[in-house]
């Protein structure tokens, strides 16, 4: 019988959404997060990354780990680096939550975890997404609240991805061996600009919302107003570099390669979304 699937940042927005696929499927599943919170039915348990000493616990009875580290944290390296140690140690296969264009020079990071995981023999599998259009609802709400979506964007394009597109890639990594060794680029069907994304939201939502582009400095002011640390903010500018010489809006058939079925659109996420949207 197979063992159990642990996943962390469980109660996070992708970690939800790839226990419930797992659920889905009917694998059974343990979520790890610092609070233990309770999802999808799981076995919870306390997990922090920075206290080893609550590894042991989490790991027991597991064959597959799903790694996805928390947003706003800007050393994936030592964060990262000890589970994965620890997981390859017991030949747990490990599927790591990582950022697109990490590949070239866009996050070395992230790169340096992905290199870690690929060297230590065990079996993994990469999932490297693009922006998620969850963001309009989670770290850029407050904005979207306002009527203003200001980010130094300038016209470029994102194909942004629904994160249970991203969570079902995840658990399809998960459960078979057919990806294993492999690198997944995971993006939305098609690339829009910010405008025509607020065009979207503003239907959804019932209200106008507008996208006014902003440099570098002006975004982390207001990234700075809204209580964001201003090493996480300089770090989302410099990201939004890569969307603005159109790096952001590369369309892959990925989430189509793992799941067997097209990445939802941005409108779908939107009406989906629409009491959060809308709020
Ligand atoms: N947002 C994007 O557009 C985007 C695009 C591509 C890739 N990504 C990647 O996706 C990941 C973020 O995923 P997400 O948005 O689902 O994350 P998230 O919502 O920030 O997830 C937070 C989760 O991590 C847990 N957590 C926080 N600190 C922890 C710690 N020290 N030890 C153990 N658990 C901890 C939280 O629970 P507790 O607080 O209870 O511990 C919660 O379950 C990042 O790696 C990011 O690079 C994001």
């Amino acid at each position: 019988m197979a063992g159990k699937v642990l996943v962390l940042g469980a109660s996070g927005t992708v970690g939800i959404e790839v226990l419930r696929a797992l659920v889905k499927k009917g694998e059974r599943v343990k979520a790890g997060s610092r609070r233990g919170t309770p999802v999808a039915d799981a076995e919870v348990v306390m997990f922090d990354y920075r206290d080893c000493s609550t590894y042991g616990h989490a790991l027991d009875g597991v064959d597959r780990i799903c790694v996805i580290a928390p947003e706003g944290h800007l050393d994936p390296v030592a964060l990262l680096k000890p589970i994965i140690q620890a997981a390859a140690a017991r030949g747990i296969k490990t599927v790591l939550m990582s950022v697109i264009g990490v590949g070239g020079d866009d996050d070395p990071p992230h790169r340096e975890v992905e290199l870690f995981l690929e060297k230590t023999g065990a079996q993994f599998v990469i999932i490297r997404a693009n922006w998620f259009a969850d963001n309009f609802h989670g770290q850029w709400l407050e904005s979207v609240r306002h009527g203003t979506i200001a980010v130094p964007a300038a016209d470029g394009r994102t194909s942004f991805i629904d994160a249970r597109d991203v969570a079902e890639g995840a658990a399809s990594a998960l459960t078979g061996d057919a990806f294993n060794g492999q690198v997944f680029d995971l993006t939305g069907p098609e690339a829009l600009s910010y405008g025509e994304a607020a065009a979207i939201l503003s239907q959804a939502a019932g209200r106008p919302i507008v996208y006014t582009p902003v440099d570098d400095e002006t975004f982390i002011g207001l990234l700075a107003d809204a209580g964001i640390p201003g090493d996480y903010a300089r770090y989302l500018a410099r990201r939004f570099q890569s969307v603005r010489e159109g790096r952001a809006a590369i369309v892959t058939d990925d989430v189509e390669r793992l799941t067997g079925r097209k990445p939802r659109t941005f409108e779908t996420y939107a009406r989906d979304h629409a009491t959060a949207l809308a709020a």
